[in-house]
């Protein structure tokens, strides 16, 4: 059975998952390891220390006893551009190999530094040439560079990389019924993918996430990002603040989860302007971001859809010797890397 790890870089650490039987439909769950990371070497999503990057993935590898080295990645940050194209219809082989020239003048990236992706979604037919409708992924190469340099010197190689919001709507597959907004709040940006059943219909990037939050409460209070970070959670947005300098927290705290709530919701008020047949009828909660205690029933009440949070384990079958490894605990940050392995490659 293929094997293959799904990781996870954070700023904080790094998670991976073995998983055995990887790209079919009954993946399995055998190992799963975290380890901390110093700051500074891993940001956005990516690593940004190739030698102190390559020394954590040998020591995650270690650690958590995994028996292969094929890496699959879910890739999600604010360089990760998304639009709906349309191109001419052609076989996926051609289309992949032809896919720059096929999208030159289309987007306003780089196309020299950028690696493409392009997921159909539509047949249509203009003067009676057929056509696919679909999404196109643009990833840029070179800041990519360093993360695939030292899972390599680390002693991994890349089997698999997937923009992380085609990833998160194939771990949390069984939850796909209706239309659907699925949400991954991360460290510093949030994925929202638009979905009927396991199709996505609509992908947006909002370049802001948790850390963003975290951010303004160590400015007010001129503290550590630590001891903002700590605030943060423990205080999440019950309210009941009555010191002046809890409140000055929570102000900033609640102005700043206003500001993304508002971000989610322009988008959302996007999808539904141009889709008015295939309205939004709840809302899945994944990433670090969305534990912020309090968050579900206020973004129901700002979104006005049900809001309830993803099982990106409900796709795997996992041992109770890898339960008890801890992986339920990450379970709301794997859910895009864990995608990758999920159906055919
Ligand atoms: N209990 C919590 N309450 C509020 N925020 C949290 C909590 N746990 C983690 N976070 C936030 O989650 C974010 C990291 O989530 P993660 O999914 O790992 O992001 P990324 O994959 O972008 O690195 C950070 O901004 C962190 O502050
Ligand atoms: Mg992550």
């Amino acid at each position: 059975m293929a094997g293959v790890v799904a990781l996870d870089l954070s700023r904080r650490g790094l998670r991976g998952v073995q998983i055995d039987g990887a790209y079919t439909n009954r993946p399995k769950i055998t190992k799963f390891g975290a380890i901390n990371v110093a700051d500074g070497v891993i940001a956005d999503g990516e690593i940004i220390d190739e030698r102190r990057g390559a020394a954590a993935i040998k020591e995650l590898w270690k650690s958590a006893g995994f028996s292969t080295n094929k890496v699959a990645l879910g890739i999600s940050n604010r360089k990760v551009v998304v639009r709906e194209i349309t191109l001419p219809a052609m076989p996926t082989s051609q289309r992949k190999a032809g896919l720059r020239f096929a999208v030159e003048g289309q987007v306003p990236i780089d196309l020299d530094d950028s690696i493409l992706d392009f997921l159909p979604l539509r047949q249509s037919s203009e003067g009676g040439e057929a056509q696919h409708e679909g999404l196109l992924v643009a990833t840029s190469r070179s800041s990519l560079e360093i993360t695939v340099n030292a899972i390599e010197k680390g002693g991994g190689y890349i089997d698999a990389v997937d923009f992380a919001g085609f990833s998160l709507l194939r771990s949390l597959t069984s939850a796909n019924s209706g239309t659907q907004a699925l949400i991954n709040i991360g460290a510093s940006s949030t994925t929202v993918v638009i979905a009927t059943g396991s199709m996505p219909e609509f992908v947006r990037m909002v370049p802001s996430g948790g850390d963003d939050v975290t951010r303004s409460i160590e400015r007010a209070l001129g503290i550590s990002f630590a001891e903002a970070e700590q605030d943060k959670i423990t205080r999440g947005l019950q309210g009941g603040a009555t010191s002046a300098r809890d409140i000055e927290a929570e102000t900033v705290l609640r102005e700043n989860v206003a500001a993304l709530i508002d971000s989610i919701r322009n988008t959302l008020k996007f999808y539904n302007n141009a889709h008015p047949n295939k309205p939004i009828g709840n809302v899945v909660l994944t990433g670090g971001g969305s534990r912020l205690t309090g968050l579900a029933p206020v973004l129901t009440r700002a979104l006005g859809l049900p809001t309830g949070y993803g099982d990106p384990l409900e796709a795997f079958s996992v041992s109770n010797k890898v339960r008890a490894s801890g992986v339920d605990r990450w379970a709301l940050e794997l859910a895009a890397p864990l995608g990758v392995a999920v159906g055919e490659k």
